[in-house]
């Protein structure tokens, strides 16, 4: 039978406060057993979850789409490295998107990035008269939009 931990032992390992993985399973993400005493004991297994959710959302993927990943793996088992492969390739091209733009973020902070403020000397070059906002909101050229876009939206 796989080891169970406490709730404390849980926290301590995984860095993830009690309140956190209550929060967690109160959103179905990780799951407890009961003690005879009523006392949660969660499957050694869950610091995975808890290390997987963890990271994602330091990436700043959203509990939601986390919540989407957890609900392919197998309930009532621990998941194999297949189950965990399946996932990982799923999310592979949302992943792909996340690393794109942090690139472009730590790449091209120093250089226009369509948001419209005009304030570098490059914008004039870049985004002349703020074309980028005819391809939306925020910081377009960050977002993967190109100079070269914003000239063919503004027309
Ligand atoms: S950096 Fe804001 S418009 Fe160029």
């Amino acid at each position: 039978m796989e080891p169970h931990l406490t709730i404390g032992e849980l926290a301590r390992r995984s860095g993830v406060a009690p309140s956190g993985l209550r929060y967690y399973e109160s959103l179905g993400l990780i799951a407890a057993e009961r003690s005879a005493g009523n006392q949660r004991r969660y499957a050694r297994s869950m610091l995975r979850r808890v290390a997987f959710i963890r990271t994602a959302s330091r990436v700043g993927l959203t509990l939601e789409r986390i919540a989407d990943a957890l609900a392919t793996l197998p309930e009532g088992r621990t998941p194999t490295k297949k189950d965990w492969s399946r996932l990982s390739r799923s999310w592979r091209p949302l992943l792909d998107e996340r690393i794109a733009e942090l690139e472009r973020l730590r790449d091209d902070l120093d250089s226009c990035i369509g948001c419209g403020c005009l304030s570098l000397q490059r914008c004039r070059l870049q985004n002349p008269d703020d074309r980028a906002a005819a391809l939306g909101p925020g910081p377009r050229y960050l977002e993967g939009d190109s100079p070269g876009d914003a000239e063919r939206a503004a027309g």
